[in-house]
């Protein structure tokens, strides 16, 4: 199988994050719960974790890094505890479920939502932010990048943005960390949302949020935390206050693998290598008849784009050339709604759905070719049915 669908999930991992998670579930107790070796392993690979991960994104203090099952939860946590009742969000038409859900949600408890559009290349239109502030805005919460198109978005300036007005900023790192760069305190960011199983390469089951020193969140569960046993309340202090439960260890040291294994790699060499190869797709598509691209693709690839290539061939279901593709020519990729409504309203696309290509630093040129193949061929055989 040729594996194009790493927007969704990272298929191929360092063998090192298999090894560590097969060495974790044969080692490791729980963490913060005795004082053997077992359990202090444990803590010591939550920590070593926390410091990592955190430093990825500029974080000086490991306790504010607190891990969750997966960047929905932590988006969950953050949004529930940022935009009650009465309060105001400003968020994008690029958004995932993950993020638009959870704000529909306090829409029905009191909050209110503006939804900042995009042009017909699904680019944000970033003067809309200013009009869209009002006195009761508590913040802005948006994607770094499409999971749809790959656009990226301006985090950074509209980071400074809400630093001028006084507002929460929030972003979703679902489809860049590990990928792009990113700075909580350069680029403005109160809470940083991830997930470990796409480009940080770790397992499934990991994630997390990063929160800026002096904000503080409510958890989504209280129970266990190793720590003030005798509160009725959950402890106060980070990680701990957002942390119940027992931590997914095994998961988490393969996330400290993967971590590792991006930083020897260089983020910056695995960036070059996916969007090149996003960018060798492109060219050898871009003029095939009954071909449409979409997003912001031509001006940005490869530096700044996310590795993610989503396409129509004609009036084609984009299941079916998804089930062509995988039957036929033994590649994988995603179609449908990629959990993106407004993005796919804003393209044209909510019937059709779009064919998306992602891809990894583990695929080949080889592979690129094989896809292109496919989909000219692919082409060819809609426009002369
Ligand atoms: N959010 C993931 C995707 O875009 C699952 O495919």
């Amino acid at each position: 199988m040729i594996y194009l669908d790493s927007a969704a999930t990272s298929l191929r991992r360092p063998e090192e994050v298999i090894r560590a998670v097969c060495e974790a579930m044969r080692v490791m107790g729980n963490p913060g719960r005795g004082a053997y070796e077992a359990s202090l392993q444990a803590a010591r690979t939550v920590y070593q974790a926390r410091r990592e991960v955190g430093r990825l994104f500029g974080m000086k203090d490991p306790s504010r890094v607190v891990f969750t099952a997966n960047v929905t939860e932590a988006l969950n946590l953050t949004i529930g505890s940022l935009f009650g009742a009465g309060s105001h969000v400003i968020t994008t038409c690029m958004e995932h479920n993950s993020v638009l859900r959870p704000l529909y949600r306090q829409e029905k408890r009191g909050a209110s939502l503006t939804i900042l559009p995009c042009d017909e290349k699904g680019r944000l239109k970033y003067e809309a932010l200013e009009q869209a502030v009002r006195p009761e805005t508590a913040g802005v919460i948006c994607t770094h990048a499409s999971n749809l198109t790959g656009n990226l978005t301006d985090i950074r300036r509209i980071g400074r943005f809400c630093r001028e007005h006084g507002l929460r900023f929030v972003v979703d790192a679902a489809q860049t960390a590990g990928i792009f760069p990113i700075d909580m305190e350069e680029d403005g960011i109160d809470v940083l949302c991830f997930t470990g199983h796409k480009g940080l390469l770790g397992p499934q089951g990991t994630g997390g949020l990063c929160v800026r020193e002096g904000l503080e969140l409510e958890g989504l569960c209280v129970g266990g935390s190793g720590v003030q046993s005798y509160l009725k309340e959950q402890p106060s202090r980070m990680p701990e206050r957002l942390e119940a439960g027992t931590a997914n260890v095994h998961g988490i040291a393969g996330l400290l693998a993967a971590v590792r294994w991006l930083e020897r790699t260089g983020i910056s060499v695995i960036r070059e290598r996916e969007t090149k190869l996003a960018q060798q797709f492109y060219l050898g598509i871009r003029s095939a008849e009954g071909v449409t691209v979409y997003g912001d693709v031509e001006d940005t690839l490869p530096e700044n784009h996310a590795p993610v290539i989503a396409l129509n061939i004609e009036g084609a279901a984009s299941d079916e050339v998804c089930d062509e593709l995988a039957q036929e020519y033994g590649i994988a990729v995603r179609g449908g709604a990629h959990c993106a409504p407004l993005m796919h309203e804003a393209l044209g696309t909510a019937k059709q759905g779009a064919v998306r290509f992602s891809f990894s630093f583990f695929n080949t040129e080889e592979e690129i070719e094989h896809a292109i193949r496919a989909v000219r061929e692919i082409a060819e055989a809609v426009l002369h049915s």
